[in-house]
């Protein structure tokens, strides 16, 4: 597995609950958001010490262009803040931010904050943080199909590769907030062998703990790939 060539665990976030925390506190779900881009530095301060090498964190997908045009607007606005405020920080903690997704929908100043940002951390090897925002796993899965320079049928790790846009290892943990235990079009085909952890806690109020937890249910896990055993080189 693709994984286990990699410095650290590929860990992926689906980062569900902003707006039941809010509404469980009488707020508006706008703050529900701003609370869980706090979540964010948190968990990704926490990471490397973790054994994380590699974090993907589902901000926005492409089918919640279908919220209220408010929520959209306030959600956009956050991460173009987070992106503008934080890569500087990123930096200097050896973080490298890559943003997946489609960015020709994004609204104003998103697009260029994305490049700032990915440019300002590109030297990061203390944690590669993948951001997802308007994306669908579908959508790069066609992407990368449509793409196919000829018809000969590539290899999985070859179209890994154009379906993450570069040399991602494999997801080995999906973690997924606030209680719904589905995927949501999130990395299909990167996690096709990923370990599932579900947790009831809101995103926002998610931290270094949690995420501890969760990766201590994973190493209890017994992967096999098929196999009957543990490969040594996954264990
Ligand atoms: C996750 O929280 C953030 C995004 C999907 C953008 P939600 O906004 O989905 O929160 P709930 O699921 O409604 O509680
Ligand atoms: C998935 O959460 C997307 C993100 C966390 C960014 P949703 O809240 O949009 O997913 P569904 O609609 O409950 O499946
Ligand atoms: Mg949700």
């Amino acid at each position: 597995m693709q994984s286990s060539l990699q410095a650290g665990l590929h860990v992926g976030i689906i980062m569900d609950g902003n707006g039941r925390w809010a509404t469980a506190r009488g707020l508006p779900r706008a703050l529900g958001h701003k609370a869980g881009i706090a979540a964010i530095r948190r968990v990704v301060e926490a990471a490397p010490d973790q054994g994380i090498g590699t974090l993907t964190l589902y901000a926005f997908s492409s089918d919640n262009w279908r919220r209220p045009q408010d929520e959209v607007t306030a959600l956009m606005g956050l991460l173009r803040r987070y992106l503008r405020e934080e890569a500087a920080r990123l930096a200097k903690a050896g973080v490298r931010l890559t943003v997946i997704g489609r960015r020709d929908r994004l609204p104003g100043g998103i697009a260029e904050a994305i490049g700032r940002a990915e440019a300002v951390t590109v030297a990061g090897t203390a944690l590669h943080l993948r951001i997802a925002i308007d994306y669908s796993a579908r959508a790069a899965i066609l992407a990368a199909a449509a793409a196919l320079p000829d018809s000969r049928t590539p290899s999985a790790t070859e179209f890994g590769h154009r379906v993450s846009g570069g040399p991602v290892p494999d997801v080995d943990l999906v973690i997924r907030t606030s209680g719904e235990q589905r995927l949501s079009d999130f990395l299909l085909w990167e996690s096709a062998y990923a370990e599932l952890h579900f947790t009831q806690t809101h995103w926002p109020d998610f931290d270094a703990g949690d995420l501890a937890a969760a990766l201590r249910s994973f190493a209890g896990r017994q992967r096999r790939f098929g196999g009957l055993t543990v490969p040594a080189e996954a264990a």
